[in-house]
């Protein structure tokens, strides 16, 4: 029986893999193996993802835990070459940009195990982004390169990548979102936290350039505090932003503005019940900007550029930069009624899963399904 790996790491790879792993077990006779590098090992970062998705246990726990970049893709490329020797996968399937992602891609290329990257072909086109190295070079060995819109493919034919490895398969994040939005909605997170529909924004911040310099991450706070004089505003804080936010003494952000809530990181299901019905969200994850498009929330992104273009030129995301003035006028538009409206793209339909499922078997030789992925 032909098998394919799939690795996942850190919390954005869950909500990917999810889609791709129950449609292969529907939908073809593949072997599957999940690897857990354990990148992202709390249990509100990790282990609450698997029953909120309905992703079974993986198969190995690497427990590789946190580090310097080095550190932690040396340590997961040494384990996994061990696991890739001993499980002889025919296929290495890797999702998104993460440090894992990236270890995985380097390991199964030198092993000469074919590898398809989820989610090929976006490009922030900043090389000070950890996450853009890690896509560059996971793009560069792929065999299978599937992109999640039309732009990552014109963005992979630039860089000189054969037309025939590229397939779109649109974007497979928005698989979980609709098989989720059903469950999310019956729970109770607003009531819990005293909200009312379309009355609150939610907030998340985790990149490095945006929380690890007191000075900018002390100006995202003073605008968000701004939104937090008008509307109630939830914070489900990351292990990384909350650290900072001790170390550099920015707490009294929090403790002057009732109205700013910082949170746990939340489970999928709970998130998803938060942003679906928020007026308005302000972050920096390159995920949420998807999803925002998909439910039709306005989206401030506070980067200077997004390696998702497709949200902004067809869904409700703003790119704002991170400058305090220009994310006030912003939000204040947004809260006047005025926040940016948008469709959903092409293939963000809930079968991205079924399109790369039937890929890989194509790619395998083995019994193919009836769902074509179209050629760039
Ligand atoms: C990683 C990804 C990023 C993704 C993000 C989502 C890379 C280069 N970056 O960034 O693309 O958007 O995950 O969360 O792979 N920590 C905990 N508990 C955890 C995980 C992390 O406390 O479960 C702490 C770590 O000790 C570290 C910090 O959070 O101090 C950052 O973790 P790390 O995995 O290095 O990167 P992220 O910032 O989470």
């Amino acid at each position: 029986m032909k098998k394919v790996i799939h690795i996942v790491g850190a919390r954005p790879n869950f909500m990917k893999v999810a889609p791709i792993h129950r449609a292969i077990a529907a939908r073809t006779p593949l072997q599957q193996i999940l690897i857990h590098t354990g990148q992202h090992y709390d249990v509100k970062m990790s282990d609450v993802f698997f029953s909120d998705l309905g992703l079974p246990a993986p198969d190995v726990h690497l427990g590789i835990g946190s580090g310097s970049h080095a550190q932690q893709t040396a340590k997961t490329m040494i384990e996994l070459e061990r696991v890739f020797l001993e499980h002889k996968p025919d296929l290495v399937s890797v999702v998104g940009d993460v440090n894992s992602t990236v270890a995985a891609a380097l390991v199964s290329s030198k092993l000469a195990i074919p590898l398809a990257h989820v989610e090929a072909g976006l490009r922030s086109n900043s090389r000070h982004q950890p996450e853009e190295i890690n896509r560059v070079v996971t793009d560069r060995l792929a065999d299978l390169l599937l992109t999640p819109s039309r732009d990552a493919d014109v963005n992979l034919l630039k860089e000189g990548v054969d037309p025939e490895r590229i397939h779109f398969v649109g974007n497979v994040m928005i698989d979980s979102l609709l098989a989720s939005k059903e469950r999310a909605d019956q729970l109770p997170v607003l009531k819990n936290l005293g909200l009312a529909p379309h009355g609150y924004a939610v907030c998340t911040l985790h990149r490095p350039s945006n929380v690890d310099d007191p000075r900018v991450l002390g100006g995202l706070l003073s605008a968000i505090a701004h939104v937090a004089s008008r509307i109630p505003v939830v914070f489900p804080v990351h292990p990384r932003t909350r650290k900072m936010i001790a170390e550099q003494g920015l707490n009294s952000a929090f403790e002057r503005n009732p109205n700013l809530r910082p949170v746990d990181p939340m489970g999928y299901l709970e998130f998803l019940a938060l942003t679906s019905q928020a007026r308005l969200i302000l972050t920096d994850s390159g995920g949420l900007q998807e999803e925002t498009t998909a439910l039709g929330v306005p989206c401030l992104t506070l980067r200077e550029q997004t390696e998702r273009p497709i949200t902004v030129e067809e869904g409700t995301n703003e790119v704002v930069g991170t400058d305090p003035d220009r994310i006030r006028e912003a939000a204040d538009r947004a809260l006047n009624g005025q926040g940016k409206k948008g469709r959903v793209p092409e293939y963000w339909d809930g079968r991205s899963g079924e399109r790369i499922a039937d890929l890989f078997s194509r790619f395998l030789g083995v019994e193919q399904g009836s769902f074509q992925a179209a050629s760039a």
